[in-house]
């Protein structure tokens, strides 16, 4: 497959074929993304609790997520990859945003950034693009936000808060993103909000009528233990996690039975036993 740019990108919202995007974190999720020929491949600051254990997204540190973005790019030959802009680092003022911008594209090795919020980021995400760099922008539930927001929870289900939802989608659109995801919105709303916009709309949480759909690998493979909590708009799509936990208890097993390695799994010796023996 050729590169995916913003043109394919665009072409594909125009064809009103759906937009593919997942997340990964490193080599290996990169890869499986990459050969499973989706169209985008997002390094979700959401590694923070999914990968690296943290109770939030924001504790995660821009030297962490240009590592993660790296990792992430050696291992992607086609889809369009974007980095999140972690919490803090593009908050305090446009320039900030774009100083932070340019480290994960030229640190992280990534094609683009997102960063989350409406209407009050228009002057950062008309900023980072006029510098040449796409802007995937963030609305409706803004994870990194989550303490403003009293939680993990759907947005843009009262009249005031849809009409919100059109507003800021409306601004990031002006202001330059090329596409804008819609997290944890009714269905409905995404899809007017979607209809009404002229870039594409990325839900995850927001129904059928978005331009295209996002999802967190590690969530939607079901690699986790049993019993954590998922949000009510993941798929789980595999069980990697019974998978891995199979392999590694026979593995395990193997070495207590003396089973492996066997006989194909090791290096034969040159010399005799005898001849080892005179040393
Ligand atoms: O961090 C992330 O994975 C995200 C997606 C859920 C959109 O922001
Ligand atoms: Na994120």
């Amino acid at each position: 497959r050729k590169p995916t740019t913003i043109t394919t990108l665009q072409s594909l919202y125009r064809r009103n074929e759906p937009i593919t995007m997942i997340t990964a974190h490193d080599f290996p999720s990169a890869h499986v993304a990459d050969h499973a020929g989706m169209d985008m491949i997002l390094v979700g600051d959401s590694l923070a609790m999914v990968a690296l254990g943290m109770p939030d997204t924001s504790e995660v540190l821009l030297e962490e997520m240009l590592l993660h973005c790296r990792s992430v790019s050696r291992a992607t030959t086609s889809a369009f990859t974007v980095g999140d802009l972690p919490m803090g680092t593009y908050e305090i003022a446009p320039e900030q945003a774009l100083e932070s911008a340019i480290r994960v594209i030229k640190e992280g090795r990534v094609k683009s950034v997102k960063l989350e919020g409406g209407k009050e980021m228009a002057p950062t995400i008309s900023k980072i693009t006029t510098a040449g760099i796409p802007v995937l922008a963030h609305v409706g539930l803004t994870p990194q936000r989550q303490n403003a927001l009293g939680g993990f929870r759907v947005q843009g289900k009262s009249t005031v808060s849809a009409l919100k939802l059109l507003q800021d989608a409306h601004a990031v659109q002006d202001a330059g993103a090329f596409a804008v995801v819609l997290e944890a919105v009714p269905a409905e709303v995404a899809a007017l909000v979607t209809e009404s916009l002229s870039i594409p709309t990325i839900g995850i949480g927001a129904g059928n009528g978005c331009s295209g759909q996002v999802l967190v690998q590690i969530d939607m493979l079901g690699n986790f233990p049993p019993g954590r909590f998922l949000p009510k708009f993941v798929k789980q799509f595999g069980n990697v996690w019974e998978e891995s936990l199979r392999a590694v208890r026979s593995y395990r097993e193997e070495v207590k039975e003396r089973t492996y390695p066997a006989k194909e799994h090791t290096y034969p010796m040159a010399m005799s036993r005898e001849e080892f023996g005179e040393f």
